[in-house]
């Protein structure tokens, strides 16, 4: 297994091209199984995450012709004609969740679908029950059994008014995509808000849904009996953009994050103002600085706007060399802090109580032999090498595969000594 190498201690200085969001991405290719028409999506990013999401499409009967090019700018064509199978194994399921997002188009598309309950992850149990009982409120009756999800709706789908007990970001976009086939009209109320949601409706609002409220909590849909294809270009990866900006601060950097969107990001530059980074919005992206000391914040991960669960892993490495102390309080994941004892390792000061780490800061972390079980931890874990002296070694790499695009080459360019040892 191939395994990153960092010797750390480097200020990172330079250009950094930000990718189209995995998270954005992911939902989008799932919306292709609504139409017979070409969906073509445009700056999608080349990760491991997007390879999955082609295989599972692939079993469907999608056809995929797929341009890959250097920094996020890959583009996909996918065109469903015909649905030759509604199942989505377990195979390919327990390898990335976002596979349940599949269920709604299906089940929209074909009036059946059966798709395998996730399980749990390294990060939480993320049940999927929201998402079921949303499905069955627009009419479907939904079995499990074997491991499946065994979906049924014979007469289609129909419009209803759904409150979400909780915000979710998956339910949220299996229900818009869902709503987009069914007769009437849907509101679907405390809905995510999450900048990935808003740039799906804006792709289903393009293939002919009427869709009113997005970027709001309360979006409101009148399906068609058909949608068309269209062409739609993916939003940047607002997490992707976070992770550079902490990586420049945590080595007293200073990078230029070309076609990133800072009001995407506004919970976090706000938060990161009083730290001490530096953030400006210029006409090709956001320039992040970091030219003085670093201090200590308070940071409570919450749904859209508020901070993202996605950053706090990295926001926790950068609070480890920052001066006093730091509480880092996680909302939406219970188990979201396998980061910390990889931190320890590295010479961190960290306690954790319940939701809430306590960070002290301390003058300097130090390399060493490295691993991660989920995506986010695996990036802190490089953001902690880059700032540490000394070797960094992380192992288990292909979590940062599944959604940094050419990290290496991408931290290499601004000066890090970083290199992937290929076994
Ligand atoms: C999305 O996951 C993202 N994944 C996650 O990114 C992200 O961490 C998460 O949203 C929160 O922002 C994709 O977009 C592909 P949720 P999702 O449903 O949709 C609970 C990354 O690193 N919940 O918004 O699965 C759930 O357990 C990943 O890129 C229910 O209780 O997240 C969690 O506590 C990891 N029942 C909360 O809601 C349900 O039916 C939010 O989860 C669904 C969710």
């Amino acid at each position: 297994m191939d395994k990153i190498r960092i010797r750390g201690g480097r200020p990172l200085k330079g250009d950094i091209p930000i990718s189209g969001a995995k998270n954005a991405a992911l939902p989008l290719m799932a919306a292709a199984l609504l139409t017979d028409q070409p969906l073509t999506l445009t700056r999608l990013p080349d990760l491991a995450d997007i390879a999955t999401m082609g295989t599972l499409l692939a079993g469907h009967g999608v056809e995929i012709e797929r341009v890959r090019s250097e920094g996020g700018q890959g583009r996909v064509t996918l065109t469903a004609k015909q649905i030759t199978d509604t199942r989505a194994p377990y195979d390919v399921v327990r390898k990335m969740r976002a596979s349940v997002l599949v269920l709604g188009p299906l089940l929209a598309r074909t009036g059946t679908a059966e798709v395998s309950l996730p399980g749990g992850c390294a990060i939480g149990t993320r049940p999927v029950d929201l998402h079921i009982t949303g499905l069955e409120a627009l009419g479907a009756k939904i079995e499990l059994k074997d491991g499946y999800m065994h979906a049924r709706a014979p007469n289609g789908l129909v419009g209803a008014h759904i409150v979400f007990s909780k915000v979710s970001v998956g339910a949220t976009e299996n229900l818009l995509m869902a709503a987009s086939l069914a007769r009437g009209e849907t509101v679907l109320a405390n809905a995510a808000r999450e900048p990935e949601v808003a740039d799906l409706a804006t792709c289903l609002v393009a293939m002919g849904a009427e869709i009113d409220g997005i970027g709001t909590s309360t979006l409101t849909i009148r399906g068609r009996d058909r949608l068309n294809g269209t062409q739609h270009a993916i939003v940047p990866d607002r997490i992707e953009t976070g992770t550079y900006a902490m990586a420049a601060a945590a080595t007293g950097g200073s990078v230029h994050l070309l076609g990133a969107d800072a009001q995407a990001l506004t919970a976090v530059i706000d938060a990161l103002g009083p730290a001490g980074v530096t953030f400006t919005a210029t006409n090709r992206g956001l320039k992040v600085e970091r030219a003085n000391g670093l201090h200590g914040i308070d940071v409570m991960t919450e749904p859209y706007p508020g901070f993202p669960t996605d950053l706090q892993a990295q926001v926790m490495a950068l609070m480890t060399v920052a001066e006093g102390a730091s509480l880092i309080t996680e909302t939406i994941f219970e188990n979201r802090f396998m980061h910390v004892p990889e931190l320890l390792r590295m010479g961190a000061s960290i306690t954790v109580h319940g939701a809430s780490a306590l960070v002290r800061g301390v003058d300097h972390l130090t390399g060493a032999q490295v691993m991660a079980t989920d995506l986010r931890a695996s990036v802190s874990l490089v953001l902690a090498g880059l700032a540490a002296s000394g070797e960094t070694t992380l192992n288990r790499v292909y979590h940062l595969d599944r959604g940094y695009e050419a990290l290496e080459q991408k931290l290499a360019a601004c000066g890090a000594d970083i290199e992937r040892v290929r076994e």
